[in-house]
């Protein structure tokens, strides 16, 4: 048996088509730039990406707590945490077929990709924010943003959650939702988005241990790549200079993934100093300090955020599980995903009708176990294979003719497709440990 890698994000996005993981979102309209609709498979993989972050994140400790905030926040507070100022990326037009470009995607000193002139307008700062007026004003009062980032509704109930969570110094904010980017350029499927999720955790700390906690934050986010089962040849950290770092960090590093395009960012680990809740202190009047009983002093704590798009992981995943293997001659196509991260854990494959009671009475058992399972009953069973094993499920489990008699199914994996008869009252807990 052989494997090789994907080579292309073209065999990605088919994939996600053909299976239903990933759809342009409304499609029959023609589609809208930077924007998806996660089918079937897509919405049960996201949320096994979501759970597994999660457990990253709170298995054995109780100090890190949970936010889910609104999308859209008022323009004050996002003067405050400096996105009206300063969330922008460079603009760039061609003056000829006013196409326009991010300047910092393409090289200035050649040709228009899209007409082949040099005529380049300045380049300009175009701010990415969503904005929107609330109710029926349409004065500056009413005016409202949708979060590029779902960090600041964390900034700004920081001292709710202090006061209500029971939480001390040093303790972890997390929160997943959208985000939503008006990218000049959105691009590479789900690498870039203009509506996108995120999972970030925002852990307040002593400024003296920020340094260090940057460090251990960026150690653990790899690890959590590692438990996901992605590939950690195919990831690196690697530090942002000073021009690339976001107005509010004074350190970040990324952790990148080779993509077929290059290295590019999957998480960024940054600290932001007391940036934000220093600016929301001073913009909303409200007092954000916490009392420190060893110095008998106030200070405003320190942030060191770990920041992903679930959908840039989403992508990573597939890339990274992505195989073709040839078996006896033949290639199929395997995603070899992490069992948690699998969407469908057992297909069940009644190879014949008069099968399907029997199967369906263990499916029902499984589902009842909270195992996301499917019955596949249809083409032959070859075919059942390859099918299940494009979609990244891990066993095939047949019942077939002698599965009445003897009260023994096979179980096929998915990787070596190497197969196993095990007896029906074993099942659940083979797969308890498998899973
Ligand atoms: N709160 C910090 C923050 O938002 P960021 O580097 O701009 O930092 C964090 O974004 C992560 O969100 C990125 O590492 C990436 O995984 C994801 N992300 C950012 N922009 C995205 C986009 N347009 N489409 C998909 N994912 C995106």
């Amino acid at each position: 048996m052989s494997s090789h890698a994907p080579t292309s994000l073209e065999t990605i996005v088919a994939l996600c088509k053909r299976r239903g993981f990933v759809y342009p979102s409304a499609e029959i309209y023609g589609g809208i730039n930077g924007m998806y609709d996660f089918g079937h498979l897509g919405t049960l993989l996201k949320e096994n990406i979501r759970k597994a972050w999660l457990r990253s994140l709170e298995s054995d400790r109780g100090d890190i707590v949970r936010l889910e905030g609104s999308l859209i926040g008022p323009e004050a507070m996002w003067k405050a945490s400096g996105h009206v100022e300063g969330f922008h990326d460079p603009l760039v037009d061609c003056k000829k077929c006013k196409r326009r470009f991010r300047a910092d995607d393409i090289n200035l000193e050649k040709p228009c990709s899209n007409c082949g002139n040099k005529d380049w307008t300045e380049v300009r700062a175009f701010n990415m924010m969503f904005k929107t007026n609330l109710g029926a004003l349409e004065d500056a009062s009413a005016t409202a943003y949708l979060r590029p980032e779902t960090a600041q509704a964390m900034y700004v109930n920081f001292k709710n959650i202090m006061t209500t969570s029971r939480v001390k110094i040093p303790f972890g904010l997390a929160q997943m939702g959208k985000a939503f980017r008006n990218e000049i350029t959105p691009k590479q499927f789900l690498f870039r988005m203009r509506e996108f999720e995120q999972m970030e955790m925002q852990w307040f700390c002593q400024e003296n241990n920020a340094p260090h906690e940057l460090n251990a934050w960026v150690e653990q986010r790899l690890e959590f790549y590692k438990t996901i089962g992605i590939n950690l040849h195919k990831l690196r950290k690697r530090e942002q200079t000073p021009e690339e770092r976001a107005h509010y960090s004074t350190r970040c590093f990324d952790i990148e993934y080779e993509f077929p395009f290059g290295w590019k960012e999957l998480e960024g680990i940054a600290h932001r100093g007391n940036f934000d809740l220093t600016q929301h202190t001073n913009h909303s009047g409200k007092e954000l300090a916490v009392f420190d009983e060893s110095t008998k002093s106030s200070y405003i704590p320190h942030v060191v955020e770990c920041s992903v798009g679930t959908d840039r992981l989403f992508l990573t995943l597939l890339f990274d599980a992505y195989h073709e293997d040839l078996i006896e001659g033949e290639t199929r196509v395997v995603l070899k995903l992490a069992p948690s991260i699998a969407p469908i854990k057992i297909a069940f494959l009644p190879l014949s009708k008069q099968f399907y009671e029997q199967t369906e009475k263990i499916y029902k058992e499984f589902k009842n176990y909270g195992i996301n399972v499917e019955i596949d009953t249809s083409g032959s069973i070859g075919k059942r294979y390859r099918r299940q094993d494009e979609i990244g499920t891990p066993f095939c489990v047949t019942f077939d003719f002698e599965s009445e008699q003897d009260r023994a199914v096979t179980i096929r994996h998915r990787d070596t497709t190497k197969q196993k008869r095990i007896s029906i009252d074993n099942l659940a807990t083979y797969f308890k440990e498998k899973l």
